[in-house]
Order: C-alpha cells, then sequence, then structure tokens
C-alpha cells in the first residue's frame, strides 16, 4: 500500500523490524544545537538519516561538508553526507520519506515572556501535510506538560490520520549538554512518554537502538514535566549560590572555597556554582514556560519566580563590583576600558544565546565604560533581540591590549584561556567564574564576583 506521495505504509511490526535490521529511515526536524548532534547519534547506529531545517542557509553547509557546530566536525558531515547516510534538506515534502520524525525546533518567548510555541505549530502543520500511515513522531523541544497531547496532536489529527491507529506520538526530552565530552548524546539516558501504549513501544524501542538506556514514562505530561524539573531544579539551585555569594561577599568569606569544602560530603549535597547570571536556550527560558502553565492551572510558582528574580540580578551585581574595584584604584567606570573575557553562555561552546554578557555590555556601556571583548568561539558580536549590542570584533589577548585596559572581566571561563598570562598584563580582573583560582602571578589584582 503507497500513501498520495507514493511512499510505503508500514505496520508496527514492520516498524519494529525496521528498527532491528537498521532499514528505518528516522527524519530529524530542527537542525541545530539539538537536532544535529541526534542526526550523528542515529548514523551512528547505523541508521540512513534524513535532517530538516527551514533555514537553507544550515542545509548548503551540511550539503557542503561544513559543520557550524563546534564539537560537530566537518570531517563527518562531508563523510556521511557523501555515503548517502545523513541526506540534509529543506524540502519538507519529504516529512513522508521517514519512517520517525524527531522534532527538535526552538521553544523561546514571546516578548511578553510567554511560550512561544509557533515553531512547534509550524512543524506540525509540515508534517501533517505528509503524514502517512505507520509514521511515528516525536517531539523533542523542550515545553511545559501537555504540549504534545493539547497543540501538536490536534495538528497532526487535522490531516484526517488518527493517532494510535494510523500514525504514533510521543514526547521524549533532550538533555544535550553542549561542550561536554562526556555525556555525548548516545549516553544521555532518554526519557520517553507515549499518547498511548504502542505510540511509547514504538518511541522506545527506537531510541533503546540508538542510545544506552530509555526510561519509560507513563505519558507524555510525565516526561515534558521531567525536562521542566530538571531545569527548574538548576536554575532554582544556582539562584541559592548566586544569593549566597552576594551574603558570603559581604562577610568576607569565598563562596567558591566554601562549595568546594560542601561537596566532600559524600551524600545530600550536589553542587551548583554561581556567576554573573543565567544564560543559553535552556535555564533562562524553560521556567517561563513552567509557572505560565502553572497559572494557567490556577497554581502559583513562587520558587521560580524568586530564583528568576535572583539570577536576573546577577549581571547588575557583577557590574556594581566592578565598578567598586575600579574605585579602589582610583578609577571611575564612565571612560574605563573594560574587556569582556567570554561572549558565549557557557566554557567552550560557541552559543551565545541568551548570555549574560550582552546585559553586562548593555550596563556598562549605559554606564559609560568603553568595550571590547575577546572570545575565540565568537569572532565578532551577534546582534541580540533584547539588546543594543555594539558591533565589535574579538580583539586577540595580547599583553599590550590586556595592559591598555582599564579592567578584564571574565564572564565565560573558557578553557583555552592563560588565566596566568592575563593576571600578569591586566591591572585589575573581575572573575565570575573563579577562573583564576590557580594563578600564581599577583601582578593583577583580582576580585570575584
Ligand atoms: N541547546 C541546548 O543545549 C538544548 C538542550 C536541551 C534541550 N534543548 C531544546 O531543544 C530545542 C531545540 O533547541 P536548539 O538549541 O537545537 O535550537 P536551534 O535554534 O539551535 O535549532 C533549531 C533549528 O530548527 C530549525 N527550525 C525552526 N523551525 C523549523 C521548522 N518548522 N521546520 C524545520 N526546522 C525548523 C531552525 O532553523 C534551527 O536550525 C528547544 O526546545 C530547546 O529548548 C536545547
Amino acid at each position: 500500500m503507497t500513501n498520495s506521495m507514493g511512499d510505503a505504509d508500514i505496520s508496527q511490526l514492520e516498524f519494529l523490524k525496521r528498527v532491528q535490521d537498521r532499514s528505518l529511515t528516522v527524519g530529524v526536524v530542527g537542525l541545530g544545537y539539538v537536532g544535529l548532534p541526534l542526526v550523528r547519534t542515529f548514523v551512528a547506529s547505523g541508521f540512513r538519516t534524513m535532517g530538516f531545517d527551514v533555514d537553507p542557509s544550515k542545509v548548503e553547509r551540511l550539503l557542503a561538508g561544513d559543520s557550524y557546530i563546534g564539537h560537530i566536525p566537518s570531517s563527518w558531515i562531508a563523510d556521511c553526507v557523501a555515503d548517502g547516510k545523513f541526506i540534509p534538506t529543506p524540502d519538507m515534502a519529504r516529512l513522508s520519506e521517514a519512517d520517525a520524525l524527531l522534532i527538535c525546533v526552538p521553544t523561546p518567548l514571546t516578548a511578553e515572556n510567554e511560550p512561544d510555541l509557533s515553531f512547534i505549530r509550524s512543524t506540525g502543520q509540515q508534517i501533517a501535510k505528509t503524514l502517512r500511515a505507520g509514521q511515528l513522531v516525536v517531539l523533542e523541544s523542550t515545553t511545559y506538560p501537555g504540549t504534545t497531547r493539547d497543540v501538536l496532536l490536534p495538528i497532526l489529527e487535522s490531516s484526517g490520520r488518527t493517532v494510535g491507529r494510523d500514525f504514533f506520538l510521543a514526547y521524549s526530552p533532550e538533555r544535550e549538554d553542549p561542550g561536554n565530552r562526556e555525556f555525548e548524546t548516545a549516553r544521555i539516558p532518554k526519557v520517553v512518554g507515549g499518547i498511548d501504549d504502542t505510540s511509547l513501544r514504538l518511541a522506545q524501542e527506537l531510541y533503546h537502538s540508538a542510545v544506552e538506556r530509555v526510561v519509560p514514562v507513563s505519558s507524555c505530561e510525565a516526561a515534558e514535566a521531567c525536562k521542566m524539573l530538571e531545569n527548574t531544579y538548576r536554575a532554582v539551585n544556582i539562584a541559592l549560590v548566586n544569593e549566597l555569594k552576594v551574603i558570603f561577599d559581604r562577610m568576607k568569606i569565598d563562596v567558591w572555597e566554601v562549595i568546594d569544602a560542601a561537596a566532600t560530603k559524600p551524600f545530600g549535597f550536589q553542587p551548583f556554582y554561581p556567576g554573573p547570571g543565567l544564560g543559553g536556550h535552556c535555564l533562562p527560558i524553560d521556567p517561563f514556560y513552567l509557572s505560565w502553565i502553572a497559572r494557567r492551572h490556577g497554581a502559583e510558582s513562587r520558587f521560580i519566580e524568586l530564583a528568576g528574580k535572583i539570577n536576573t540580578g546577577m549581571p547588575r551585581y557583577v557590574a556594581d563590583r566592578l565598578e567598586a574595584a575600579l574605585l579602589e584604584s582610583g578609577k571611575t567606570l564612565a571612560g574605563s576600558r573594560i574587556c569582556i573575557l567570554g561572549i558565549a553562555y557557557k566554557r567552550d561552546v560557541d552559543d551565545p544565546r541568551e548570555s549574560p554578557s550582552f546585559e553586562l555590555i548593555d550596563i556598562l556601556r549605559g554606564r559609560g565604560a568603553e568595550i571590547s571583548y575577546n572570545d575565540p568561539h565568537i569572532p565578532r558580536l551577534p546582534q541580540m533581540r533584547r539588546h543594543d549590542v555594539p558591533p565589535l570584533m574579538s580583539t586577540p589577548l595580547t599583553a599590550e591590549y590586556l595592559s591598555h585596559m582599564d579592567c578584564v572581566l571574565i564572564v565565560t571561563d573558557h578553557s583555552s584561556y592563560d588565566y596566568d598570562f592575563i593576571a600578569r598584563h591586566a591591572p585589575i580582573i573581575v572573575d565570575t567564574r573563579n577562573a583564576t583560582r590557580a594563578v600564581v602571578c599577583k601582578h593583577a589584582r583580582i576580585y570575584r564576583a
């Protein structure tokens, strides 16, 4: 039996057989920081994997064997595109060619800080146009509990197909940790919830063939809530240590020393570290998804809101500390030359999304400072929706440049930085990451913030 696109419909048993003998075609929709590593995982497990993206420039780069994500080598892309193991395409009419479609599109916030599900909706509409019998659709994008059933399912069923009979639907949160070499996608346990038992079984078998461990839960909502718990847990605990940093600093106690000492407790304590504020696509955004859905259920999310308040106040705290550090050397912030070290939201990645460095640039420029920056992963400052970003290029970290600065502000502790060299030439360092803990050269005045 074939559908209107000429693609063969497959039964559940046939789906499982194809997973086993690797003749199943996987399709990943959204080839960003999450989707591309996921493609890699399925290709590595022996599946022909299609990659769909609405951004034609990404697809062109992939077809040319050129990676745009630091930890995915271009040579790997060139090889598996040439072998036909990875088929990148912007052509959504080809969505019907994949037996399983894994959705990894963005889930940002609207201008009102509410969930923006427009990417999930448009992907659902694209899939609905070509949906064929036997296809499994799995949403991986981070979102609030209820999205798969209440938002995606009706769009897919608008095709006239019925879930559990004609096609299958599950949710499995992505837990990618960019830059973490210890835990690549295949090594991170995959939580899966299905709309029904068959959907769960198919999704479980598919992931089981590519990742080390699959953790089934009773529903899509439980899987969606699991991701919300994980990220809220991090956001709240980071807020706690950020608040302790401010308190301990007043008491002249080094919060990083305290955390390291507490982390020697072999049970009941997990270390979290303070910083300049939250960044990345997840932690600054996901708690808003949860508090939004909580409100719709008439519930309050006080912890989340307090954590958000503390974390978003961190850039201002850092800027105040920097201003005080300059004053101790008889300088004012207005007119001072400040080097921002690290723009990416975390160590060793090239992702600037929601990075607190942009907020810091806004605040420091607003107080009259002259800003320049260095980030080996970000050669030029990108434009950001919520910030007025100056058109700057990364300045090489030479002795002349550093000694010409009034202060170096460490926002992101990339491992390629030579902190001894920096401390030998910069007059003042404000360190938000405890990156200078092992520095022996004491030329620079170093302040933790
Ligand atoms: N980046 C992370 O570390 C991380 C970790 C865990 C979960 N997540 C979640 O995973 C999801 C994806 O995040 P990301 O960081 O990979 O985003 P990203 O912006 O890097 O990539 C998303 C890709 O989807 C494409 N896209 C948008 N609409 C599309 C459509 N209709 N059809 C096909 N492609 C489309 C975009 O062009 C882009 O290339 C988000 O929900 C995010 O919260 C991200």
